[in-house]
């Protein structure tokens, strides 16, 4: 699978006001009234912030666009980062939060325990084509079929005891028990039940799977789609980058031999322990529109999985029903992607060849 350039436009495309105003109905059902804040930052063109606030305004919702300064690093590093106290005090009065550019944060976590919801456009991270990534997996998708298939594939995870991934000749298997499917299918609001779904969601769906509590995930995986860590968005191997784990923890890095170089340093000159547990999540991806872009859209493209690596106990703090005690802590977070692996929940087939089957 080729890695694409995207359509980069220097211009508001009229597509873009249209998948914008689903967003806001479809996915987050917005009230006339409500208080919406939009966190963004230089990453993401002027014209697509601006967007996003002139909707909001036209669905006689409040709207306040507060642009932050380009946080230091990739997304790696947000479960890490700094935010100003005026951000946080926003944060506190807004229904709505449409974030472009931080991602996971304690006043993130707090602004949701507060009442608000978040819609992440690009999982908290801007870039120059958002529009495009959004027209093209939203606007020209049927994403309430993506949603419901994301539901089922949940619904699996949730009834299994056991996840096998193979790559090649090798396996890596994970502990399901008393592990419960999320379906992360983009939507806060369920179009189907007529009610609340989640309180917060990243953009494009979906992204159903399971969180992994620490110290599960035994054997090897061979990474073939991408890998995103310092300080790119990703990276895409020449070869399969091969990785091993050990009760959750990852022992080994081989294959591609730049890459594999390249992460150990990485890993080493951290000196953050946290960093080497993992997977902390496994996704798939279901969206037939998604492509291997620079936009976390990657997560999304259809038959793939991405695993997490390091952090994601902020991220249990906004899911509900999950302690976030049982999730791995470090100031990091970065991922793996595996474009068209075979796997089995116990002994049946989810996938296989690009094909998902639930
Ligand atoms: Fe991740």
């Amino acid at each position: 699978m080729a890695s694409i350039s995207p359509d980069v436009s220097s211009r508001l495309k009229p597509d873009a006001i249209a998948v914008i105003k689903l967003i806001y109905e479809d996915v987050c059902n917005l009230q006339p009234g409500s208080n919406v804040l939009i966190i963004a930052d230089a990453r993401t063109p002027d014209y697509i912030v601006a967007a996003f606030q002139g909707m909001a305004l036209a669905l006689s919702a409040e709207a306040v666009t507060i642009e932050c300064r380009i946080p230091v690093g990739g997304a790696t590093y947000q479960p890490g980062s700094k935010w100003p106290k005026m951000l946080e005090a926003a944060a506190k009065e807004a229904d709505l939060i449409v974030d472009m550019a931080v991602g996971y944060a304690e006043f993130i976590v707090e602004a949701v325990k507060n009442g608000a919801r978040v819609m992440c456009p690009g999982d908290g991270i801007g870039g120059p084509f958002m529009d495009d990534m959004l027209i093209r997996t939203m606007l020209h998708t049927d994403i309430h079929a993506v949603r419901r298939h994301a539901d089922r594939i949940a619904q699996r995870f949730t009834e299994a005891s056991t996840c096998t991934v193979i790559t090649g000749d090798d396996e890596l298997v994970i502990d399901l028990t008393d592990v419960e499917g999320a379906s992360g299918c983009g939507f806060l609001w369920d179009a189907d039940k007529q009610d609340w779904k989640a309180n917060w969601t990243f953009l494009p769906p979906a992204q159903p799977g399971i969180l992994v509590p620490k110290g599960r995930g035994s054997g090897s995986i061979n990474v073939d789609g991408t890998l995103l860590y310092h300080p790119n968005y990703h990276e895409k191997p020449d070869s399969p980058l091969r990785l091993t784990f050990s009760d959750g923890h990852l022992e080994g890095i081989a294959g591609d031999r730049i890459l594999a170089a390249r992460l150990e340093n990485w890993l080493s000159e951290l000196g953050d322990e946290g960093a080497y547990y993992g997977p902390v999540h496994l996704n798939f991806g279901n969206n037939p529109n998604a492509v291997l872009s620079q936009s976390q859209e990657w997560e999304r493209v259809y038959g793939s999985i991405t695993c997490g690596m390091g952090d994601f106990s902020l991220l249990g703090g906004l899911i509900p029903g999950i302690s976030s005690a049982i999730l791995n802590k470090s100031t990091v977070h970065w991922d793996w992607t595996v474009l068209q692996p075979k796997i089995l929940l116990d002994d049946k087939v989810i996938s296989e060849n690009g094909k998902i089957f639930a």
